[in-house]
């Protein structure tokens, strides 16, 4: 192994600074930030695998209503907490199109990111009733949600959906919400880390079950209709993305402009929540906010308190991307595809290299091609795999922190492998296999 594309002891001795003692239990941005000095010792360009940072060009619509916003002068002045009311219309005639959900303006709330959204949602959801104070984590999921829930010091419980899919889920679920001290149920849908989809049967089960136990379903559309294995581009006509929405009235959707809109850098989403669980009234909510309404409580108490609200010019360029889309004018999801084409390469290039694909099937049917898939290697941990595949100049991060059980797996994410990286992704998993066949 002294041969490897990147120089093993640039490698040991930047992962020895870091003071990383297990790779497997490395955060995102540690990883980033350790590659980031490798490259600068080694001069070699990582093919950066860990994070989901879109590496597509921001929409033009979306760039163009910012600055039309910005040439008006709305940087002056303070936004409304609750949204401007362009873009809490068209949140709203876009969940109709896409979704084929009605859901009034009032809920449509911007926040700053869906980070922002997520974080006030669980602890908006951890104080509705004081019996229920733990969250479920219908895992694997975005670690940085865990961190959140750490950060709130609330409690939440989690499962590995892995051996649970279809109607395995429903018994599953009960186990937990039986018990009677859950409040939400938390998910991504595609997946975060593994791009799993979950069914309309699946949701079904969520939904019922979140109406029978009286808890709230938190459903992370970070990756909204980014299925690809069906056009999702029929403004008001199905297909539609799927959701728990169509099977209860106790649902928050979470929009993130992030992926589906490559606008993570202006930190923008927007928070859906159902007509009825907004002007829903929890008694319990008045000790700590001081107000009892759901929708009301989570703008007036706790976005107020958290940022007042989103940039000002950024809720004029997201709306501007809404209403395109939903005018027809505008396919987000064309744009947004080509992470399926990056994946069906790279994953066959794994494949071929000797990995398996972790997660493999949602249900009976082989996983869609998207923005993350998950790898493993025969022998090696996660942890461990993450160090390996350091020295070949390519990295990811562990399932470790995701809440999976497969601890031997890891996370690729496709976002930042253009085309012109694939042949040298291709060449250093040539060197990989070569050095690791007996
Ligand atoms: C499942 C999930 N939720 C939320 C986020 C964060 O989204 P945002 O950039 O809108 O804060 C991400 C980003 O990677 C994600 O994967």
């Amino acid at each position: 192994m002294t041969n490897t594309p990147i120089n093993v002891d640039i490698v040991n001795e930047e992962i020895k600074k870091s003071e990383l003692k297990d790779l497997g239990k490395a955060t995102i941005r540690e990883i980033v930030g350790l590659v980031n000095k490798i490259q600068e010792a080694s001069k070699e360009k990582y093919i950066r695998m860990e994070m989901g940072s879109p590496s597509l060009a921001p929409p033009e619509v979306g760039v163009n209503g910012e600055i039309e916003a910005l040439k008006r002068g709305v940087a002056s002045d303070y936004p409304m907490v609750d949204g401007v009311k362009e873009l809490k219309i068209e949140a709203s005639r876009f969940i109709k199109n896409f979704v084929g959900i009605d859901l009034k303006p009032e809920g449509c709330v911007p926040t700053v990111g869906s980070m922002q959204g997520g974080y006030a949602t669980f602890l908006l959801c951890g104080n509705i009733d004081p019996k229920k104070d733990t969250a479920l984590f219908i895992d694997p999921g975005f670690p940085v949600q865990k961190q959140q829930f750490n950060v709130l010091n609330q409690k939440f419980e989690s499962f590995d959906v892995y051996n649970y899919r279809g109607e395995a889920l429903r018994d599953k679920l009960e186990s937990f919400l039986s018990k009677g001290n859950i409040n939400s149920i938390i998910y991504s849908n595609p997946n975060n880390p593994t791009w799993i989809c979950f069914t309309e049967k699946e949701l079904k089960i969520i939904g019922e079950l979140a109406t029978k136990y009286d808890v709230i379903v938190i459903e992370d559309l970070a990756y909204f209709a980014m299925d690809f294995r069906r056009d999702l581009f029929h403004p008001g006509k199905p297909p539609y993305q799927v959701s728990v929405a169509n099977y209860t009235d106790n649902y928050v959707l979470l929009i993130s402009a992030s992926k589906a809109f490559s606008y993570a850098g202006q930190r923008i989403a927007v928070v859906a929540i159902s007509d009825k669980l907004y002007n829903r009234p929890y008694p319990n909510l008045i000790k700590r906010f001081g107000s009892e309404k759901f929708g009301y409580t989570f703008v007036m108490r706790i976005i107020y308190a958290l940022s007042s609200g989103v940039c000002h010019s950024t809720q004029y360029g997201m709306a501007a991307m809404l209403k395109a889309a939903n005018d027809g004018k505008f396919n987000f999801i064309e744009e947004v595809k080509e992470y399926g084409k990056r994946a069906k390469i790279m994953k066959k290039m794994f494949v071929d290299a000797g990995f398996k694909i972790v997660y493999d099937k949602d249900i009976d049917v082989d996983i869609a091609d998207g923005f993350y898939f998950t790898i493993s290697y025969p022998g090696y941990s996660g942890g461990e795999l993450v160090k390996e595949l350091l020295y070949y100049g390519i990295s990811a991060i562990a399932l470790d922190d995701t809440g999976s059980l497969r601890t031997e797996g890891l996370r690729a994410c496709v976002s930042q492998i253009t085309e012109d990286q694939m042949p040298v992704l291709a060449k250093r998993l040539e060197a990989f296999k070569k050095d690791h066949s007996n």
